[in-house]
């Protein structure tokens, strides 16, 4: 079969949401450069990409090729030298946003889903998913909302199949139980958009394939998504695949 994609350059819009558009979050012309001892490695030259409000787009690119330090500065999660470039967030920049507004932006704006789950292991399941809904509260407004974080955490288990495993710690669970929480953390706080980095890279297919049904049914039911991934069977699970190859975001047609 003869190969048909074409790659193009994404839109070089001015750093300017455009009147009416429907963008929730877009990174404008992004560089990022690691430096190692005195090597500069420039991995992100020139990026962009525009998420839609209320879809599902995945990210495809090679190991190595930028796609998690992309997806860390969509989340405002490098907080080293941001490099040249902005992210907006429904048209507002956020790196222009006082400390406390970007802690709010990563805190509830924005869900984390990693490869490994970075779930802590001293805590319990239940305790584990509502982490995110303790930033920020003191002891005593901690104790008055105490019931209904519990309530949403557990229901949200519940409905991932989990509602019998609340006590259990992180190490006591399979790969796939496990990012069952990690996602159910990262809608803790009801986040507008979720970040998933490789969220199936590190479990079998079967595995995985239930992982992208249950981020299907969040994206059905209005989240919108943003995920990684080095495989493009994965990939095509997303409403949309744009490629990251050279630093640069390339559409895929
Ligand atoms: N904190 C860091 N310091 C130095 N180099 C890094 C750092 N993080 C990532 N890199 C390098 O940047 C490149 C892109 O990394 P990454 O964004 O993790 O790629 P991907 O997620 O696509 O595999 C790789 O060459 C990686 O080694
Ligand atoms: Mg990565």
């Amino acid at each position: 079969m003869s190969e048909t994609r074409r790659t193009t350059p994404t839109t070089t819009a001015p750093p300017t949401q455009p009147a009416g558009a429907d963008f929730i979050l877009r990174a404008h012309d992004v560089y990022k450069t690691y430096r190692m001892g005195r090597v500069d490695v420039p991995v992100l030259k020139g990026a962009s990409i525009d998420v839609k409000q209320g879809e599902w787009i995945a990210v495809l690119g090679a190991s190595g090729c930028g796609k998690s330090t992309l997806l860390h500065l969509l989340g405002d999660l490098d907080q080293s030298d941001p490099g040249k470039g902005e992210i907006f967030f429904e048209g507002e920049p956020i790196n222009r946003r006082t400390r406390s507004q970007r802690n709010l932006y990563r805190n509830r704006t924005v869900g984390f889903v990693f490869q490994f789950y970075h779930l802590l292991p001293e805590l319990n399941v239940l305790e584990n998913t509502f982490i995110p809904a303790l930033v920020g509260l003191t002891r005593f407004s901690y104790y008055a909302k105490r019931q209904e974080i519990h309530r949403r955490a557990e229901e949200l288990l519940q409905s991932f199949g989990l509602g019998d495993r609340l006590k259990h710690r992180p190490q006591e669970l399979s790969g796939g139980e496990r990012q069952r929480v990690a996602i159910a953390r990262a809608l803790m706080n009801q986040p507008r958009v979720l970040l998933a980095d490789e969220p199936t890279g590190n479990l079998d297919e079967n595995t995985g394939g239930e992982i992208l049904d249950l981020l299907a049914e969040q994206h059905r039911a209005g989240l919108t998504i943003v995920m990684v991934t080095h495989d493009r069977s994965i990939a095509g699970r997303a409403d949309r695949i744009v490629e990251l190859s050279q630093g640069r975001v390339v559409t895929i047609d």
